[in-house]
């Protein structure tokens, strides 16, 4: 027979997350780090191979994975659809947008279709499935969390385009914070500085695909630059410590923090960049990149 306590004690509610491109990377780790800790998981990935390939990582049902691509408005539709029928009325906990590609090459190079795509997957695409969720958020006043990158806060050359897309994103992210204020709906940013994941491997291949593409005479003027750019850049992420579990644990205190703080850091090359930013003017910041790459550091 079950005593007074037991009778009446209702147990807590699964708190339900959206996650997007949990495919590979931080969102995969992401997705599993937050199911083991006892959350719903929605991992949006693009195939059903990646999404069975999840599945047989995670430890129990909570996660689900869900196909979605944030670029494609039936797909975005769809998964909406099938959060708000799994969740029954009971509400999203959070969103986390982490889907994203990283163009790397040098600007005048960048053809503008792949500028648009850089900003249609990371950041259209993070406030359209934004805009599909939001009804679900307000139902509990729960959480969006928005993947950003050093680069949001410092621009490094040959990484134009992308940085376009970061500080997008966070200054999308600040006025929709303001605007959701009323709502009890909070808003994050989380800011990784470099984490060796395939993102990397992607970096080199496009770089050196978008700079073959360019006219001879033009990809010739930044072909040995870019090439030492790529190379510091790998370096930087092969010797950062910091481990896609370091994001992981960023995102769990950013949805489960009693005040979500508007910004969250993961990593000391990013606190420093972040720190630099501010107190460096541009002339000053402009000479101590240009230094770095020279040393290569
Ligand atoms: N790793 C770093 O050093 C670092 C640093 C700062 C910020 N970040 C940010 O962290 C996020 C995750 O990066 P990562 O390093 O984990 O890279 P990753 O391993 O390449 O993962 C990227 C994820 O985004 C997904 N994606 C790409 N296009 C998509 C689309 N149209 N719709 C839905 N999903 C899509 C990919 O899915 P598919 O497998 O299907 O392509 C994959 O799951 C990105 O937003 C990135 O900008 C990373």
């Amino acid at each position: 027979m079950l005593n007074r306590q037991q009778s009446t004690a209702v147990p807590p509610p699964v708190r339900a997350i959206v996650i997007t491109g949990a495919s590979s990377g931080l969102g995969r780790a992401l997705a599993l780090y937050l199911e083991q800790r006892g959350f719903r998981v929605f991992a949006g990935v693009r195939s059903e191979v990646d999404g069975e390939k999840l599945r047989a990582d995670a430890s129990s049902a909570r996660l689900q994975p869900m196909i979605l691509d944030v670029t494609d408005e039936k797909s975005i539709r769809a998964a909406g659809a099938s959060v708000s029928d799994a969740v029954d009325g009971q509400g999203l906990w959070a969103l986390v947008n982490n889907a994203g590609t990283c163009v790397s090459a040098p600007l005048e190079c960048v053809p503008p279709a792949q500028l648009r795509q850089q900003l249609d997957i990371n950041v259209i695409g993070a406030l359209a499935v934004t805009q599909a969720l939001l009804p679900q958020l307000r139902l509990t006043r729960g959480r969006i969390v928005n993947v950003s990158s050093g680069l949001g806060a410092v621009a490094l050359p040959y990484l134009g385009a992308y940085a376009a897309g970061q500080f997008a994103k966070e200054g999308m992210s600040d006025a929709l914070r303001r605007e959701l204020r009323p709502s009890g709906v909070s808003v994050s940013v989380v800011r990784p500085g470099a984490i060796m994941t395939p993102l990397w491997d992607k970096v080199r291949e496009t770089g050196n695909e978008t700079l073959n593409q360019a006219p001879d005479d033009i990809a010739g003027i930044y072909r040995p630059s870019f090439e030492r750019f790529l190379r510091l850049n790998e370096r930087r992420a092969q010797l950062s410590r910091t481990r896609p579990e370091d994001f992981a644990r960023q995102v769990f205190r950013a949805v489960t923090a009693t005040r979500a703080k508007s910004r969250y850091y993961v990593g000391t090359d990013v606190r420093l960049a972040t720190a630099l930013s501010r107190l460096l003017t541009d002339a000053a910041l402009d000479r101590c990149l240009a230094a770095a790459t020279r040393s290569g550091r």
